[in-house]
């Protein structure tokens, strides 16, 4: 229960859904959904806007703002971390003499592991939640650039080809992606020998021109013995086991898939030196990687994921520890991505001691890994980025992307964003325009498309649309300083990086509800034009008198 006129005190955080940064009721007399917030972590197909419906990633954080009600010329924040990974319901509303809001909570299992964060100012909260879950991990600096991605690269001509052609419009980037079909069937860790002959040489030629690669590893695991990792894997027991107590066998990209038991820390240990670059043959220090389908998805799942009777190797079942799957897999890789610089001798001996606990903090600062997930969990901020799933190419999902990032990086997520120009679907030049317009102040920010989308990298619609793609770009890379030490602040503080306002205007009571414009650090405001055909928005201003600019757009 949350003290205070529920007029001047709004409800944040719970991430992720697709809806309001100010939680809209569940209950009470202001009800605006039916269903309480669900946490679940799911892969769901063309997810619907305006909906408590789960997503890919959970953080069970509520946190309330507003004036007090003894003295409203100053502010409190205070939050509530209810702390289970499992399936997980959550109510909003208020009594009906509007004075108190009321969260009720309710997990499938688990103990009842609940921290009050008293704050009481925004900074203290994100204080003590830094203290419980860590700070957000400090990116290396090129992955605050620009991205680019789709599903597919097709082969190494093609990726030459994109890569020369951002040069030629000197249009700055500084990563290119490979989804899953770069690899020899979904088998990941490798390549299709016919499209990517010379993954090195691919590399080094990106590398020579100061740019990165990222391919994708997911956790479904392709059951074909003549396949290392899945033999490797079945013959030390490291897979998850069905009700019956056979190996768990789900549907996925590669058809029928194992999946590695991540909660364990001997199979994390083990699946971080599958990033050793004498195993992950082809790879090189300047390969990244993207954790795509781990809430776990499975195809042929109840909901599109696991079936809750699964069990893990100590026996417990899927139910209990459903939400941290995910989070393992990302924080496992990312542990991969650090060990690979320390030499092999030292990997090995670390070998039978559980090597994934044991990074060493001096390696990691220098050789910060980059990790991009799709599932998430509290504290999912110590192991990379993740990004919003499979949005579409409508102006609704853009108006939606804003609102999504604040709330999850009031979750203590900083490094987030929405795929660029909406995956499923063909955006117009206007809203592409437009969203990489507002991506370029998103603090993760990669351009993706799917499989059937058509083509729509920076220079496919032609000018104006590639000069304004480019300023655009530009403006985020002159400002990367700033980025950069936005999120080291964060890394110190915990901080959020994209702040709702009254992060930083916490008294300022108009601001509260805002999830058009934003902060990014605690200078400087943004506010995308996202509506078709509109050329200025209209700022709020916050400081004592409201006051409100249009300002012009190009
Ligand atoms: C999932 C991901 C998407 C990716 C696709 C193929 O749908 O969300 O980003 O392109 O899988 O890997």
């Amino acid at each position: 229960m949350f003290h205070g006129d529920t007029n001047k005190r709004k409800v944040f955080g719970l991430p992720e859904h697709a809806t309001r940064t100010a939680l809209p009721h569940t209950n009470g007399p202001r009800t605006h959904y039916n269903e309480p917030y669900r946490l679940y972590n799911l892969d769901v197909f063309e997810y619907e806007l305006d909906e408590p419906m789960a997503l890919y990633g959970a953080i069970p954080l509520v946190v309330s703002h507003g004036l007090k009600s003894t003295n409203e010329d100053t502010s409190s924040t205070v939050g509530a971390l209810w702390l289970n990974p499992s399936e997980t319901f959550v109510d909003v509303g208020e009594d009906s003499s509007g004075t108190k809001t009321i969260v009720r909570w309710i997990s499938e299992s688990g103990i009842i592991d609940l921290f009050l964060l008293p704050g009481s100012s925004p900074r203290a909260l994100y204080q003590q939640y830094g203290q419980l879950t860590g700070t957000q991990e400090l990116p290396p600096l090129f992955s605050l650039g620009y991205h680019q991605c789709r599903w597919n690269y097709k082969n190494e001509d093609d990726v030459a080809s994109v890569h020369q052609k951002f040069e030629e419009l000197d249009f700055p980037y500084d990563v290119l992606w490979l989804d899953i079909e770069h690899t020899d069937g979904k088998r990941y860790f490798t390549w299709d020998k016919r499209q990517f002959k010379h993954p090195v040489e691919m590399q080094q030629q990106l590398s020579a021109h100061g740019r990165r690669m990222v391919t994708i590893v997911d956790p479904h695991i392709k059951r074909d013995n003549g396949y290392y990792i899945y033999k490797e894997g079945h013959d030390e027991g490291f897979f998850l086991k069905d009700a019956k107590g056979k190996e768990y066998d789900g549907y996925c990209w590669p058809g029928g898939s194992g999946y590695l038991d991540f909660t364990s820390s001997t199979v994390r240990g083990w699946w971080a030196q599958q990033f050793a670059l004498d195993k992950y043959k082809g790879s090189t220090v300047d390969l990244f990687t993207w954790n795509d389908m781990n809430e776990p998805s499975v195809f042929n799942g109840p909901e599109v994921s696991m079936s809750k009777d699964a069990t893990n190797i100590a026996g417990i079942e899927h139910r209990e520890w459903h939400n941290l799957y995910g989070q393992m897999f990302h924080r496992s890789t990312a542990e991969g991505l650090v060990l690979r610089h320390l030499p092999r001798e030292e990997v090995l001996e670390l070998k039978t001691s559980h090597p994934s606990d044991q990074v060493s903090v001096d390696l990691a600062t220098v050789h910060r890994p980059f990790v991009l997930s799709r599932a998430f969990f509290a504290g999912s901020q110590r192991f990379g980025a993740i990004w919003t799933g499979d949005n579409a190419a409508k102006w609704s999902h853009l108006q939606i992307a804003a609102p999504m990032l604040l709330g999850i990086n009031i979750g203590g997520l900083s490094f987030a964003g929405a795929d660029v120009g909406g995956f499923f679907g063909n955006p117009s030049e206007e809203l592409m325009t437009r969203w990489h317009q507002a991506a370029s102040y998103q603090p993760f920010f990669r351009g993706h498309a799917h499989l059937d989308s058509k083509r729509r990298e920076p220079w496919v619609f032609g000018e104006p649309t590639t000069s304004r793609l480019r300023a655009a770009t530009m403006a985020r890379y002159a400002l990367l300083p700033f980025w950069y030490t936005t999120f080291y602040e964060a890394s110190v503080t915990g901080f959020p990086v994209m702040r709702a306002m009254w992060l930083e205007f916490p008294q300022d009571v108009e601001s509260f509800g805002l999830d058009d414009q934003w902060m990014i650090g605690n200078a400087l405001l943004v506010k995308p034009v996202v509506q078709e055909g509109h050329t200025s928005v209209e700022v709020y201003f916050p400081g004592g008198t409201s006051q409100s600019a249009r300002i012009m757009s190009a």
